[in-house]
């Protein structure tokens, strides 16, 4: 990061009404990770509190908030006192998930790499087309794939399907990795693990992270 773009607040939300794409993962590993270059503050949005949890073993900070009115308020103040605010967004079509676009300057969208799950994005990129109408633009906004499976013939539709699907999206995959699965239960990001597993893990995190930063800025 440059001094300048160290400067500049940023907030990026993880939005997708599907469950069990990521959202949360990548929260709190993108937390993480913008921890190691600046102040970080997440905002826990959804209901079950998985990040919270994850979070208190990292000792990073975190704000639960469900309440639609609330999120909006926060994210027009987090901004001045962190250098980063990263939003983990719930499941479903909430009123909470368009607040988390009517406040973020970045939204990120993980799929799986699945015909049916790249499918089911359709609504949110409603939802965030809409918010762009409304606010210039705002968020910018892109699809990456989480759980994708190397050399895999699905993988290859799945990045056909996302090229075609005329919305913006990310060149950096995060790929299925049993040491991403069992970093919350050791109340760790891949970065503390050990091993060669971890440390494939730790380099598509690194390698989405950068193109997020680069996306944000440009
Ligand atoms: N790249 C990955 N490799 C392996 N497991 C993953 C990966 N990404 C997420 N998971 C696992 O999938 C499940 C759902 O992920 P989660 O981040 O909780 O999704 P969401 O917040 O969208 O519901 C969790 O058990 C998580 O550990
Ligand atoms: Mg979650």
């Amino acid at each position: 990061m440059t001094s300048n773009e160290s400067r500049k607040p940023i907030t990026i939300g993880f939005v997708n009404q599907k469950g069990g794409v990521g959202k949360t993962t990548l929260a709190v590993h993108c937390a993480y990770w913008l921890s190691q270059r600046g102040s970080v503050i997440v905002i826990d949005a959804d209901a079950q509190q998985s990040s919270s949890n994850w979070l208190k073993d990292l000792n990073l900070p975190c704000k639960v908030i469900n309440d639609p009115e609330d999120i909006l308020d926060i994210l027009s103040v987090l901004p001045e006192k962190y250098d980063a605010v990263v939003v983990d967004g719930p499941g479903g079509m909430s009123e909470v998930t368009k607040a988390i676009l009517y406040g973020v300057d970045v939204a990120l969208v993980p799929c799986k790499p699945s015909a049916l799950d790249t499918h089911s994005s359709s609504r949110i990129i409603r939802m965030i087309r809409q918010s762009q109408k409304i606010r210039g633009g705002k968020p910018k906004a892109a699809m990456f794939l989480n759980q994708a499976v190397k050399g895999t013939l699905l993988l290859r539709d799945s990045k056909e399907m996302l090229k075609h699907f005329g919305f913006p999206y990310l060149n950096s995959v995060i790929y299925n990795r049993q040491v991403i699965c069992d970093a919350p239960g050791q109340g760790a990001t891949v970065w503390g693990l050990s091993g060669t597993a971890a440390q494939a893990a730790n380099k598509d995190f690194e390698g989405i992270f950068r193109e997020v930063m680069e996306f944000a800025h440009e």
